[in-house]
Parts: C-alpha cells; sequence; structure tokens
C-alpha cells in the first residue's frame, strides 16, 4: 500500500459525501450521477484491495451492514429530555407560553419583548448524533431520555446525514434532532409495496422509528429517511455561538441538515404570527410536522430559565390539528379511477382531520382492504396529511366485538394504538367485500391481470368515470393547476360529451361553458382564463398531468429531469426508460404501453398544438449524458475523424468542447502535432488521452 491510495481514498470519501450533501441537503447535485457512481466504485475497489483502510465511517458503509442480534444501549453524556405541549391550538397557546416566560425572567410591561427562535416540530424520532474530532461516531435514540439504544449502523444509512463535519475538530459535538420520511418517499415506498402486494407503511412517522429500530441495516437502507437538526447535546472544544438560532445557522455551515422554515421573532405577538403563518403552508411542506417549537433564542437566558419536572421553561411546543382520527366506516363504495382502476373507499362519519372535514377515504385495493379487515360499521383511524388523499390507516375495534372503551390508550395519538390493537380477533369472521364483475359506471367488465393486485374496468375513455377522473386529474393543482375545474364541471363536461379528452379543454368556448349548469359568464371567463394560463407549465406537470399508470409526480420530475424535453421521452424504450433514477420494470411498462397508444400521442399533439408549452431543457440533464458538465479540449490532428466530427460526437454526450486549457477542463484530447494546449495540459495537471484512449472513451460512452 502506497500513501498514495491512502490519499486517494481519503480524498474520494471526502468528494462522495461533498457530493451526497449536495444531493441529499442541498437538492443541487453537482455531478452527473454516472460519475457519482464511478467515484463510488473506485472507493469500494480501492478498498476492497486494501481492507486494512476501510474504516466503518466509510461512504461505502451507508449500504448497511450485518443484521445484529439487537441494540447496545447507550447512556446519553447529557439527558435527552422531552418539551412541554400546548395543546390548545388557538393563538392562546403562544401566548401563555411568552408570558410565563417573561413572569420567569422578572419582565415587566415595559420591558423588552423576548426574542424566540420559531422552528417546525418534527414528526419521526429523536436522534443523538455524536461527532468526535468532526467524525461521526455513535447514533443512538433517545429511549427513556437517560438511555437511548445505539443505532449507529441504519443511521449511516440516511444519505443527508453527515459523515464528516465541514470544518469542525472538536473534541465532541453532539446533534440532535429528528429522524423522519417525507411525505412524497412515504407514499413511493408504500406504493411499491402495495404493487407488490407487501404491506405498506402506517404513517411516515413509524415507517421512520421502524427504520431506525430495524435489526438489519439493509432493510433499514431500504427505506428512504431524512433528518434535521434541532439542537445540541454533550459538546466539548466547541465555542457555541450565542443564540439557538446562530447554533442552528453554524450546525447547517457544517453540512448538517437543518430546515429552512425557522424565524426569530420577538414577543408573543412574533410567536402567534409563525404559528398562522406556518399552519397556512402546512399541507404543502414536504415532510408531516405536528406542530410548532418556540425556542428563547438567547442560551444565557435559557440557562437562566432552566428546567422544571424534566422540562426547558425556555421551549414549547404549540399542536396543530391532529392527521390522524377516529371515526365510523358507514359505507364501502368503488370508485373508478382514470386509468380504470376501481378503488374501495370507505365512506366515513365526517371527522375533521388535519383541518378539513374528511367523508371518504381510500382503501387502496382490495388486499389491503382485507389486510386491515375493514368493514362497515368499523372504527377506523383515518389520516389525511398534505393534500394527498386522506386514507384508513387501520381499524381499531370491530362494533361486532368490543367497541371503544377497549381502548385505554386515549385519544389523540392514534398512531400509537395500532401496532396494539391490529390483530383483535373478530367474533364472526366472514368476508363480506367482493369486488364487482362489472364496472359500476360503464358497466364493462372488470378484470384482474395475472399476478396484478388491481381490478380494472375494461370501458377505457368509452367509461364516463374514466374520462372524468383523467380530466381532474389533468386539471389538479399539481398537474395543469387550472383552477375551477373541479368535480361537478368535470362530470357534466364529459357526460354532455363536450370534453373527451384533455386536449378539448383547449377548444372550449364562451358558449358552450356558459350553458353548463351553475356557470355564470363571470365563471365560463374564470375558467377559460384558467385553462388558458394552464398553458405555459412544465414538463415534469405535463408528464404528470397525462395520467400515465405508475407515474406520480415524484416519477414524472425525475422523467423530467433525466430527459430534458419531452420528444426526448416519447423517443425512449423499455430500456433507457430504466436508466431513470427509482424507474423499474413496471413503470417502465407503463410508459411504453401508454405511448404505444396511438391515441395518447395524438392527445399529446393535440395539447402541443393548442399552445401547451414549457422551458424544454431547462434541467440540466443530470443523468442521461456521460459526459455531462464535463469539459474537453481538443488539439493536434486525429487521424480517425475531422476536428468538428470528434466535436459532435463529445457535444451529443453531454460535454462541453473548449477552445483553450484552464484548470476547469477535465480533458485534453491531443492528437498528432499537438502544440501549445497540450503543454498548458502538462502545466496545470490536466488528464491528457491520446487518440487511442480517446476513441476509448467514446466506446465505453
Ligand atoms: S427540542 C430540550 N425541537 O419533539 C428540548 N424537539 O418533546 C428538546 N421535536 O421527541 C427538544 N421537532 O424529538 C425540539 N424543533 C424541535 C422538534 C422537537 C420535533 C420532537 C423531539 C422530542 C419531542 C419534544
Amino acid at each position: 500500500m502506497t500513501s498514495d491510495t491512502k490519499a486517494r481514498i481519503a480524498l474520494l470519501r471526502a468528494e462522495i459525501e461533498r457530493h451526497n450533501h449536495a444531493y441529499y441537503v442541498l437538492d443541487a447535485p453537482a455531478i452527473p450521477d454516472a460519475e457519482y457512481d464511478r467515484l463510488f466504485r473506485e472507493l469500494q475497489s480501492l478498498e476492497a484491495q486494501h481492507p486494512e483502510l476501510s474504516t466503518p465511517d466509510s461512504p461505502t458503509r451507508r449500504v448497511g451492514g450485518k443484521p445484529l442480534d439487537g441494540f447496545a444501549p447507550v447512556r446519553h453524556a447529557v439527558p435527552m429530555l422531552s418539551i412541554r405541549t400546548e395543546t390548545d391550538i388557538s393563538d392562546a397557546g403562544a401566548l401563555a407560553f411568552d408570558a410565563r416566560v417573561r413572569k420567569e425572567l422578572g419582565l415587566g410591561e415595559n420591558d423588552a419583548p423576548v426574542e424566540y427562535a420559531c422552528e417546525l416540530k418534527f414528526d419521526g424520532l429523536a436522534i443523538n448524533l455524536r461527532y468526535e474530532r468532526g467524525v461521526l461516531v455513535q447514533a443512538a435514540t433517545r429511549g427513556d431520555g437517560e438511555t437511548g439504544e445505539d443505532v449507529t449502523q441504519n443511521v449511516r444509512t440516511i444519505h443527508c446525514i453527515p459523515l464528516y463535519l465541514q470544518g469542525c475538530k472538536a473534541e465532541a459535538l453532539e446533534v440532535r434532532g429528528e429522524v423522519y420520511m417525507s411525505r412524497r418517499d412515504f407514499e413511493r415506498y408504500n406504493d411499491q409495496q402495495r404493487v407488490q402486494g407487501l404491506p405498506a407503511l402506517v404513517n411516515p412517522r413509524n415507517g421512520a422509528a421502524g427504520s431506525i429500530r430495524q435489526l438489519d441495516p439493509a432493510l433499514a437502507a431500504r427505506r428512504p429517511l431524512s433528518f434535521f437538526a434541532y439542537g445540541l447535546g454533550e459538546t466539548r472544544g466547541w465555542a457555541s455561538p450565542a443564540t439557538h438560532s446562530a447554533m442552528l445557522d453554524a450546525l447547517a455551515a457544517m453540512g448538517v441538515p437543518v430546515s429552512d422554515e425557522r424565524a426569530v421573532v420577538r414577543g408573543a405577538e412574533g410567536l402567534v404570527n409563525f404559528h398562522q403563518r406556518i399552519a397556512a403552508k402546512r399541507d404543502q411542506l414536504p415532510f408531516d410536522i405536528d406542530g410548532v417549537v418556540y425556542k428563547v433564542n438567547s442560551l444565557a437566558l435559557q440557562a437562566e430559565l432552566g428546567f422544571v419536572s424534566r422540562e426547558p421553561r425556555w421551549a414549547v411546543a404549540h399542536k396543530y390539528p391532529a392527521e390522524e382520527q377516529l371515526t365510523v366506516v358507514r359505507d364501502i363504495d368503488i370508485q373508478v379511477g382514470r386509468t380504470g382502476k376501481l378503488t374501495p373507499v370507505a365512506k366515513l362519519e365526517p371527522v375533521f382531520v388535519g383541518g378539513v372535514t374528511v367523508t371518504n377515504a381510500t382503501l387502496h385495493n382490495l388486499f389491503e382492504l382485507r389486510r386491515k379487515d375493514v368493514r362497515v360499521g368499523d372504527q377506523v383511524i383515518v389520516r389525511r396529511a398534505g393534500d394527498v388523499i386522506p386514507e384508513i390507516v387501520g381499524r381499531v375495534a370491530s362494533s361486532l366485538n368490543t367497541p371503544y372503551a377497549d381502548i385505554s390508550h386515549g385519544f389523540g395519538r392514534a398512531d400509537l394504538l395500532i401496532p396494539e390493537v391490529k390483530h383483535i380477533p373478530r367474533v364472526k369472521y366472514v368476508h363480506n367485500f367482493l369486488m364487482p364483475r362489472q364496472c359500476p359506471i360503464c358497466g364493462s367488465a372488470v378484470v384482474r391481470g395475472k399476478g396484478e393486485i388491481e381490478f380494472r374496468c375494461t370501458g377505457g375513455l368509452f367509461c364516463p368515470a374514466q374520462r372524468k377522473q383523467a380530466l381532474l386529474h389533468f386539471a389538479s393543482r399539481r398537474a395543469m393547476d387550472i383552477e375551477g375545474l373541479g368535480d361537478k364541471l368535470a362530470e357534466q363536461l364529459v357526460e354532455q360529451q363536450i370534453v373527451r379528452t384533455p386536449a378539448d379543454l383547449y377548444t372550449l368556448g364562451m358558449t358552450s361553458v356558459a350553458s353548463l349548469e351553475r356557470m355564470g359568464e363571470k365563471s365560463a371567463l374564470n375558467l377559460l382564463d384558467a385553462i388558458e394560463r394552464s398553458k405555459r407549465t412544465s414538463l415534469a406537470r405535463f408528464i404528470y398531468a397525462l395520467g400515465i399508470r405508475n407515474v406520480g409526480e415524484a416519477t414524472a420530475k425525475d422523467l423530467a429531469q433525466h430527459f430534458g424535453s419531452l420528444d426526448n421521452l416519447l423517443a425512449a424504450d423499455a430500456q433507457s426508460l430504466q436508466q431513470v433514477r427509482d424507474v423499474g420494470p413496471v413503470v417502465a411498462q407503463s410508459l411504453v404501453a401508454f405511448l404505444a397508444e396511438a391515441h395518447n400521442r395524438e392527445v399529446i399533439a393535440q395539447l402541443r398544438a393548442s399552445g401547451v408549452h414549457w422551458p424544454e431543457h431547462e434541467q440540466r440533464q443530470m443523468t442521461e449524458l456521460p459526459f455531462s458538465g464535463k469539459t474537453f479540449v481538443l488539439t493536434g490532428t486525429l487521424a480517425a475523424m475531422s476536428r468538428d466530427a470528434a466535436k459532435e460526437k463529445l457535444e451529443a454526450l453531454g460535454a462541453k468542447v473548449a477552445g483553450s486549457v484552464s484548470k476547469k477542463t477535465d480533458y485534453v484530447v491531443a492528437g498528432a502535432e499537438a502544440g501549445s494546449k497540450l503543454d498548458k495540459a502538462r502545466e496545470l495537471g490536466v488528464a491528457v488521452l491520446d487518440e487511442q484512449q480517446f476513441l476509448e472513451l467514446l466506446e465505453s460512452a
């Protein structure tokens, strides 16, 4: 082993971690995926050749190690306490906290307002990350606050958690925060599970907690988790800034994920404003929160305030309406979706959950329904988070069985009930629910493909339900965002055969719209206006709006980013589709099938012809082209091709071809009689390829 290898390994680890941070924390990848993979493989292979240089903190260990028999206990150097929760969700909660703080600090009416750091209350699992001399050495759960469990292996699989801190070599620095699962990752994971007929996660919080306490780190690594820091544990050899907010800024500068949704405010009024501001955007956040947290910003004042019964006097959590509630199933209906999928939907006793009144909740499919064993009359937990469709999380107790009185855990923490009540045996066990053999809307045959979970109406666009749903989906906020095109309107447009495909929307005129029920001239104008505005969109929204089976919002974004233009996507085959992140054979097949339909291509062409447009190639093509982000300089004469031909080939592979050599040049291709550019390359240490190597590189791309 040479010291060069050691240095190369260190360099690779630092580079890979830097790119992890750019990708997972900043959401701004700096190199193409292919290049990242290359660095990763190089590191893996060096570590394999030199096992003595392999360390547990290497990024290669993020994929998960050996299964454990159990978790070792970890005694926290500084206890992990919890905070008082203000359950009064009105402004009064904030006012009461400020009043308590002022009283404790002996402040009078005329004294200045107290400064607070406001942040989100993340709904996940508390974790203590211990860094020694800048290296992550241990991760532990909270446990009882005094002693937690060592979950280091699993936490290492969380890509956004840095394995090394940038610019901090403190003897010890414990970062505390919440491990959580984003809604997108939760939905995506559950979709994948459901497609395979496997059990879905109950909610993101259980998903996060379950993954962290998973004894097989390889399984934990499959579950996509994230992390936000909100505080510190023990520190040694680190001088903390004087305020909580500055301390979080310092952590962020070290590469630790810290949420941007925070604010420093003054007085009770500032707290109330923050609570309201976040309430208004709660649904749009990419993750669940169950409230906000207020903390006295000055660490000196925090020390002065101290603790009471293991809770700090300087912090409080101020809640929002719960996203899970108990209610009763009144009926089970079948809904026909835009792709013909038949979904069992529970009709519920109306319940206020996640800020709105919910009367319907999805049961996803027959198998989920059976697994959860939900029937009419059952008491169930319904979850509504973000703007996703409300769903039945699970049955609490059957009306045939012992109902409500059996639930000893109390109300409000409905999610905690699930593990314990999941297997309540039924007194009478009969499956009283069957899928219909005919579409309840159009009467077409209902089929279930071999090995498939879903039942489908075969009516296609003959089925008014499918047409209506396709239209509603197309117009929905996260697709083309046509305000005012709601359920009733879509129904009329379809039933009166004014609109058959989404493209027909763009040919609607004043007369046909104004003649519809409950449609005055003013609303008609507004609708036409909204339709017109929707023409300017993004490629990702457009792909999503098409309503292709298995192509949700996240996949649509990945496709848009990968292909850069619709034409590229239209030209793709199953194999190239599978090059896209998270696109496997199932999704690829759905896309291929959709694009194989002449009818679908026609609708796409009509939409474009009617003026629907988006900026093409707006995203850098991160993954598609092998030389994206690379700069080449050509010099001398090549025997196999002209310089122009070489340039064209390189550009087609995503490279930039520059006229002169600089530090930014990645490769200089030197043909015969190369001149000063070659000298310059050598001087700057830029990689030089001779013609043979260049041809090989092109070949391998
Ligand atoms: S501060 C001593 N800040 O809520 C103060 N906690 O009881 C320690 N939580 O389980 C906690 N978001 O995991 C704090 N921004 C935030 C938080 C937060 C979520 C969790 C924490 C703990 C519970 C507090």
